[in-house]
């Protein structure tokens, strides 16, 4: 196998793909003002095995299509929408996020967890805005600084991660300076990263190093994530997912 199918194999079968929780999803959604007699569109993009997927599927009156690039996770989400009866709810689409079919206007709402990094958030911003009615709502988690100043050794090693990670208020003028109004935004506990997304994980270590042969291709990957959860350890109080919940303007 190679490093990206072992990742994809380490990330198989768990509730979540990245930090969130339930909870989050649900304050996220508190912040929309959407119809409630209408059947909505619904977009959630790099959806994983979309444990937000069935949340907003169960909260909203609408369809979802759910979008991933790599169909093991999608293969997931459509066992759990069919053990839950949500098929007629949930249409999986195996497609890149920065080559998306869709049309322009098609969307009420457009969902994205802990995913828009992959192409870049302005980069995303702007792409997906095509595909939003108007006063219809963006809600994207994003990897942000909580404080002004941090560390070196924490900004070094986020700059050379992902180097749009920024503050909140300039990630919110990036919303604003591409079309939309902020209407929401919060940051998501620690909880939501140790206790849904690093501890499952690493419960997940063992089997995948054995079914992967202990292979030294199956340790590096083991020991890149142990190194990210002994980052956050260290420097939790300077970092997290903001949530960011937008209205498009006209
Ligand atoms: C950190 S995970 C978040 C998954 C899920 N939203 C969650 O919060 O559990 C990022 C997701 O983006 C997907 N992804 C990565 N690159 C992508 C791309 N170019 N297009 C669509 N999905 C992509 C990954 O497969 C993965 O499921």
């Amino acid at each position: 196998m190679t490093e990206l199918e072992l990742i994809i194999d380490l990330h198989k079968n768990s509730e979540r793909q990245g930090p969130g929780s339930e909870n989050d999803t649900l304050k996220a959604l508190g912040f929309l003002n959407l119809p409630t007699d209408q059947n909505l569109k619904v977009a959630d993009i790099g959806c994983g095995s979309g444990g937000q997927t069935i949340t907003l599927v169960k909260n909203l009156n609408g369809q979802i299509t759910a979008v991933d690039l790599f169909p093991e996770f999608l293969n997931e989400l459509n066992e759990k929408s069919q053990k839950l009866g949500l098929t007629d709810k949930i249409v999986t689409l195996e497609k890149s996020m920065d080559d998306l079919p869709f049309k322009k206007d098609e969307f009420d709402l457009i969902w994205s967890e802990g995913a828009i990094y992959n192409i870049g958030f302005e980069n995303g911003l702007k792409k997906w805005r095509d595909y939003l009615k108007v006063d219809g709502y963006l809600a994207v988690s994003e990897i942000t600084w909580i404080t002004q100043s941090r560390p070196e050794e924490i900004e070094k090693f986020w700059k050379e991660e992902y180097p749009e990670i920024d503050i909140a208020s300039n990630k919110i003028k990036q919303l604003e300076n591409n079309g939309y109004t902020l209407v929401g935004y919060f940051y998501l506990s620690q909880d939501s990263w140790i206790e849904n997304y690093y501890k499952p994980m690493e419960a997940r270590f063992e089997t995948f190093i054995n079914r992967n042969n202990n292979s030294g291709l199956a340790k590096k990957v083991v020991d890149d994530n142990k190194a990210e959860i002994d980052m956050y350890q260290k420097f939790k109080k300077y970092y997290s997912y903001g949530f960011y919940i937008a209205r498009k303007n006209e």
